[in-house]
């Protein structure tokens, strides 16, 4: 039988990424979060100063990417990148990245590699529909867009960092509207995704919810 996967799609700071990493230690599944990936290529791309829409060239380095993801830790060329890759400027990037067919096809079988072990939680945008499309639990995690920019904003603050609640409306409306507008693998709801809102619920009942869907698949 295949390995059992639960995918997690959905928007920006919806919450995916907090959700995704507990219901996978929970359920002892394997881990990928998708969106990293395109973060790693957006760094890198800056780093060597390849400009963000030069489609070939970031497919040679989508297909070629140094990159692990270690005990918790994102790695690139050997180097500590997990915070840098949170950045705004890898944010954006990765959303630019994120709309090139030769990336996406570039990052295509090392996304599927991830599905190993007893099971996997992936998360990002077309886990459900395009890279695990017979994912056995498939949701589709929401929040307003007030909400997602007060916990980004709650985020940043935490870590120290500067943060303006306009700006990060703007930046969500912004990467919302490019990732759902893109002819490639956009963001949507498929028909066989559970919709889960979690403006008003905290992550102990996100997670709740997602591990029952998931009791099938043990
Ligand atoms: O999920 P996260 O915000 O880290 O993803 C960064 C960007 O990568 C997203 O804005 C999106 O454009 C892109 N992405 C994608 N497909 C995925 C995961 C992320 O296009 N499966």
């Amino acid at each position: 039988t295949p390995v059992p996967v639960v995918a997690i799609d959905g928007p920006s700071a919806s919450g995916k990424g907090t959700v995704g990493a507990l219901v996978a230690r929970i359920l002892g599944f394997e881990h990928l979060d998708s969106g990293a990936l395109y973060r790693i290529v957006a760094l890198a791309a800056l780093r060597k100063g390849v400009a963000l829409d030069d489609e070939t060239s970031l497919a040679s380095i989508a297909a070629a990417l140094p990159a692990r993801f270690e005990d918790g830790l994102v790695l690139l060329d050997g180097d500590d990148v997990t915070e840098a890759i949170r950045s705004e400027a890898c944010s954006v990037g990765a959303s630019r990245v994120a709309v090139l067919p030769a990336v996406r096809d570039a990052l295509f079988w090392r996304q599927r590699s991830y599905r190993t072990g007893s099971g996997l939680v992936a998360e990002g945008r077309d886990m459900g529909s395009v890279i695990f499309p017979d994912a056995g639990v498939k949701i589709f995690l929401t929040a307003s867009v007030e909400a997602r920019a007060e916990r980004r904003y709650k985020q940043l603050i935490d870590k120290g960092m500067a943060a303006k609640m306009d700006d990060l409306l703007k930046d969500l409306y912004e990467r919302d509207a490019r990732d759902s507008q893109r002819a490639v693998a956009p963001l949507k709801r498929g028909d066989d995704a559970v919709l889960l809102d979690t403006s008003g619920i905290t992550v102990q009942q996100a997670v709740d919810f997602v591990i029952e869907r998931a009791s099938s698949l043990r």
